[in-house]
This record gives structure tokens, C-alpha cells and sequence, in this order.
């Protein structure tokens, strides 16, 4: 038995398995915004497109339409994504809506055909908000040429705990969700010589190992988002992609957490919104353009709302 699974008999609700499933080589997110008043054409759409049997799909949702879908209880920390505005001008803008789904496969040919079933169910009830297909880069890489992912938690057990909402508590077996389209600015980035991208990156290109003592700049990536609250690690569970071509690329960021807090207070971090009003470096190379939080139910609770 791995550990995800003894960690599966504890817990009591099941997180939607593609969460943590790794190692594809193409991924596709869809966003919806709901137009339909009608719940129960919505509830058939959002069940249709999860038929699948050789994508990995994963479905979260917009705080309204949970609370539209599921009246009766919300995780207590999910919220909408607000505009953050950052210290230096900087900003991550929101463009949040209903349902998001996450799709995960080996073959682009199924991942597309699972994309077209998704749409052809959705769009009766809604209008699709954000379109992007993701891809695997050189075995998890981001376009910048750092490994991406390298300090996710490693174990099954750490990844469970970082993404998962605990037992106990509204919405456990499920995660909060962030998720934020990317734009890189290639050029510039290619321009800066190695050494200046690992103090912007906070490790190492090649070796992909993490800066020390005063060689980590306090405004790399890794000091802005390796952060403690109140004595707590804000661990997430990162499950990112690239996407694009030659001439416009990026990130589709995508991350699991057990609290909203883990992602709004790396992102202030990042914006410069604490004491230090230091900014993430990483911003002078890349832009968010899409910003949302949602909430994955676990496999229970997905089952019911859909009924
Ligand atoms: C353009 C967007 C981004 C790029 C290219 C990027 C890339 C990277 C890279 C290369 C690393 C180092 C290797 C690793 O541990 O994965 C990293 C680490 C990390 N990133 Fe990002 N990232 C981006 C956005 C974000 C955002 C929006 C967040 C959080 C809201 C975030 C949270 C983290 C965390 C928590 C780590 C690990 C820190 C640690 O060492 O503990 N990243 N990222």
C-alpha cells in the first residue's frame, strides 16, 4: 500500500485523484463563467464533461457558484481572487469565475477530444472565460530553463498535507485552489546572464540547487514565496505547465493548498505588500494576465453536489 493510500483510509473524504497524479506530457485548462439559472442543467454539463477514461480531469469551483451548487456548507477560508496591486506597480489582476477544469493526459489527441466533450456539455449552461493548452517542457521544466516543482513537498504524505483541507473541517478531502496564467517576457529573460537569473530564481540553473546564506538576494522567487505565518510553513503542492509558442509564452500556474492563506500570502510577498515592500524579481520577467481561486471537492462530495 503507498502512502497516499493508508493516508486515504485515514482521512475520511477522497481528493479527485488527477490532483496528484504527475508525469504528463499535456494539459488543457478551461474556465467557465455560468450563464444558466437552470441547477440542474448545470449539474448535467459539469457531470458530462467528467466522463472520462483516458484524461485525468479535475474540477474546482468559483466560491459563488459552490455556494449556488452546494448551499449548505463552503470551505471556510475559500474566497473570490481580488486585483492584487503591488508595491512597484505591479499587478496580478483577477479574472475569476464559476468552474474551472484541469485537464491532464499522454496523448493531445485524447486531451483535445476530452476538451471538445467539456465544451460541447458546458456551453448550453456557460460561456468559456479561459482557454489554454499546456505542455510538458524538457521533464518539468519552465520556459525560463529552471526546473519547475523542485521544492514541492516530496512525500506523499507532505504533498497531502500541504494541499489537502484537514479532517474535521468544511470541504476536507478537497483543496483550495490557485490558478494564474503567466506571460513571460523570453527576450529579456534570455538576455540576463546565468548567474543573474539564479539570484533572480533563488537556485542554481544547472545543478537546480537552492542559493545559501548571503548569496540568496532577498527578493529571489524562493525568499518571496518559501514563507512562515505565525510559525507555519505555507507549503502548497505546485502543478504548473507551460504553454505557448515562439512569440507568446508563459506559465499556467496551478497550485493545491488546505488554506487560502498559503497563496494570498506568498502573492503579497511577491507584490511587495508586507514590511519590506521588496518585490519578486521574477516579476521584471513575467506578468500574470489571469488570476482565480477555487475550491476542488473531494470525490464524495463531487458526487453529491452533481446529483
Ligand atoms: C511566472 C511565474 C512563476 C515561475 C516561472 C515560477 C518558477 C519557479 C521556480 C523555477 C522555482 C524553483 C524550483 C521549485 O522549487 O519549483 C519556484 C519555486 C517556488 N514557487 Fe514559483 N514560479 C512562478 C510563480 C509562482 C507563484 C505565483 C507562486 C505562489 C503563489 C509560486 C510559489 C513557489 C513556491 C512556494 C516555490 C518553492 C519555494 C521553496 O523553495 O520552498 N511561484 N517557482
Amino acid at each position: 500500500m503507498s502512502e497516499l493510500e493508508s493516508v486515504a483510509l485515514i482521512a475520511s473524504k477522497t481528493p479527485q485523484p488527477g490532483i496528484f497524479l504527475e508525469g504528463f506530457q499535456h494539459i488543457y485548462f478551461l474556465e467557465y463563467k455560468l450563464t444558466s439559472e437552470d441547477d440542474s442543467a448545470v449539474k448535467r454539463a459539469i457531470a458530462e464533461g467528467l466522463m472520462a477514461d483516458k484524461v485525468e480531469v479535475v474540477v474546482s469551483f468559483g466560491k459563488t457558484a459552490w455556494q449556488r451548487l452546494q448551499p449548505r456548507w463552503t470551505p471556510a477560508t475559500l474566497e473570490p481572487f481580488t486585483t492584487i496591486n503591488g508595491e512597484q506597480g505591479h499587478r496580478a489582476p483577477s479574472t475569476q469565475t464559476d468552474v474551472f477544469f484541469w485537464l491532464q493526459g499522454h496523448d493531445i489527441g485524447e486531451v483535445f477530444d476530452q476538451a471538445v466533450q467539456i465544451q460541447t456539455a458546458m456551453q448550453p449552461v456557460a460561456k468559456l472565460m479561459l482557454e489554454e493548452r499546456g505542455f510538458d517542457y524538457h521533464h518539468e521544466m519552465d520556459l525560463i530553463g529552471f526546473e519547475d516543482g523542485s521544492a514541492n513537498p516530496k512525500t506523499d504524505q507532505l504533498k497531502h498535507d500541504a494541499a489537502v483541507i484537514p479532517k474535521g473541517q468544511p470541504g476536507e478531502g478537497g483543496s483550495l485552489v490557485l490558478s494564474q496564467k503567466w506571460v513571460h517576457n523570453l527576450p529579456k529573460w534570455n538576455q540576463v546572464p546565468v548567474h543573474a537569473q539564479e539570484k533572480v530564481v533563488g537556485r542554481t540553473k544547472d545543478e537546480n540547487v537552492e542559493l545559501e546564506g548571503d548569496a540568496m538576494p532577498d527578493d529571489s522567487h524562493i525568499s518571496r514565496t518559501d514563507l512562515k505565518v505565525d510559525g507555519v510553513a505555507m507549503k502548497i503542492y505546485r502543478r504548473s505547465a507551460p504553454f505557448g509558442g515562439v512569440k507568446k509564452n508563459g506559465l499556467l500556474f496551478l497550485a493545491f493548498g488546505c488554506e487560502l492563506i498559503r497563496f494570498s500570502s506568498q502573492l503579497e510577498s511577491m507584490y511587495g505588500l508586507t514590511e519590506d515592500k521588496k518585490i519578486d524579481q521574477l516579476l521584471n520577467f513575467s506578468t500574470a494576465v489571469s488570476g482565480s481561486y477555487w475550491f476542488a471537492p473531494a470525490q464524495e462530495d463531487l458526487v453529491e453536489v452533481l446529483q
